[in-house]
């Protein structure tokens, strides 16, 4: 097998990771204190090419692919988990319009999500319908040119700060997965509100809404794909944000097994630095060993996508295992910190926090178990 990171993909990886240093790390802490959204930085990051990276440079994305998307995402979530996840979302949301999108659809939207002038959601999730999106009761009605849309959806990542949602919502009479459309919302469509936010555990920095439709017009035109083809462009949006968020695990696990390795290297008990003692430097070995699974069932499937290969099943054991080494990684470095890990004194508290999210988010593990079964099976 071989497998290389090119020059190019190296190239992207450091810039993630000098704009990380420079612009995230020293205010990660504080926006996650006051529950800030980075707009300005988020803007930064449009600006570099962050936010648009799976789409090709005619269609103003910086085309560098899945793999060096990977590679630039675990350096933003190691500096910043939430920027990280507004970086993922905004590049899912790019997904559904590169593979459904109609010409002028993509001159209108694709273009500037792409090159970061544009801000993307992805609203799947209701009160009602999480790990099961089919039973979602959004509707989508065609009145002459226009659908007109009602209903509530959940846990919408920056949904406030956003210029353009991919809405999934039922269309047709058909039960479960048939019968739901795919449309584009801009953020000023009449009958369209912003509702709560919510006050989360973690991933304080990204905002998180629900979206409102009472009687919310939007031009007919602005359905993606045809009728009945929601689920599709969900589960194909869902594949690539796995890669994501797997990609967002890894960067937090990263992070969690640096502070360990310098928190341990200077805490001195029984006379000798906590490092020296085998009981913390196997649980070092173990998180190091996990995270390069990790990163390598992450980079595989990213590699399969840019390959144009069905990655289904890879975005999928690659979410499972990293989300669960991040979290694993996040109580080894906090246990290790022992009583001052669990003060707001050190890094390893927010990571802790943030982690707790990758499990959930983008599937649950036990979807992502549900995902890779079958696919298996098939196989
Ligand atoms: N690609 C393309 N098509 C797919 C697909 C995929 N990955 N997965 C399923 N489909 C198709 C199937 O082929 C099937 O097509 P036909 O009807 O033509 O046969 C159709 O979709 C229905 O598929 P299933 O029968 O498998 O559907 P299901 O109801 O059993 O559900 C599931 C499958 C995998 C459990 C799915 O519901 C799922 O992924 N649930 C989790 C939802 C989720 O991840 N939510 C996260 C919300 S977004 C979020 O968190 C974003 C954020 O802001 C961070």
């Amino acid at each position: 097998m071989a497998f290389e990171i090119s020059s190019e993909q190296e190239m992207i990886r450091l810039m993630a990771r000098d704009f990380a240093k420079k612009e995230l790390e020293p205010m990660a802490a504080e926006w996650d204190r006051q529950g800030i959204f980075p707009t300005d930085a988020i803007k930064k990051m449009g600006e570099l090419g962050l936010l648009g990276m799976m789409v090709p440079p005619a269609l103003g994305g910086s085309g560098a692919g899945a793999v060096a998307y990977s590679l630039a995402l675990q350096e933003i979530a190691y500096a910043c988990a939430s920027s990280a996840v507004t970086m993922s979302v905004a590049n899912l949301s790019t997904e559904p319009l590169l593979k459904f999108g109609n010409k002028e659809q993509k001159e209108k939207w694709l273009l500037g999500l792409a090159e970061g002038a544009l801000l993307g959601a992805f609203a799947l999730t209701e009160p009602g319908a999480g790990s099961d999106p089919g039973s979602m009761t959004t509707t989508a009605e065609l009145k002459k040119d226009k659908y007109i849309i009602n209903g509530t959806k959940v846990f919408i990542t920056h949904g406030r700060y956003a210029d353009v949602i991919n809405l999934i919502a039922r269309t047709g009479q058909e039960k479960g997965t048939r019968g739901l459309s795919a449309f584009i919302i801009e953020k000023d469509a009449q009958g369209f509100t912003i509702g709560t936010k919510e006050e989360k555990l973690g991933l304080r920095a990204s905002n998180t809404v629900e979206l409102v439709f009472e009687d919310c017009e939007i031009p007919a035109k602005n359905m993606l794909g045809n009728p009945g083809e929601g689920f599709k462009v969900a589960m194909l949006a869902l594949d690539s944000g796995r890669i994501g968020i797997a990609s967002q695990s890894v960067g937090i696990a990263r992070a969690c097994l640096d502070e360990a390795i310098s928190y341990t290297k200077q805490r001195r008990q029984f006379g000798k630095s906590v490092s020296s003692f085998q009981a913390i430097r196997f649980m070092i070995a173990d998180a190091a060993t996990k995270i390069e699974a990790a990163s390598w069932l992450t980079l595989a499937a990213a590699d399969r996508k840019d390959r144009g290969l069905k990655f289904t099943k890879e975005a999928s054991m690659a979410k499972l295992f990293a989300s669960e080494t991040a979290n694993s990684s996040a109580y080894m470095a906090l246990q290790v910190h022992g009583g001052y890990g669990y003060t707001k004194h050190y890094k390893v508290e927010r990571l802790y926090r943030d982690a707790r999210a990758t499990t959930i988010y983008e599937g649950t593990s036990e979807i992502q178990r549900i995902v890779i079964a079958r696919e298996v099976i098939k196989e």
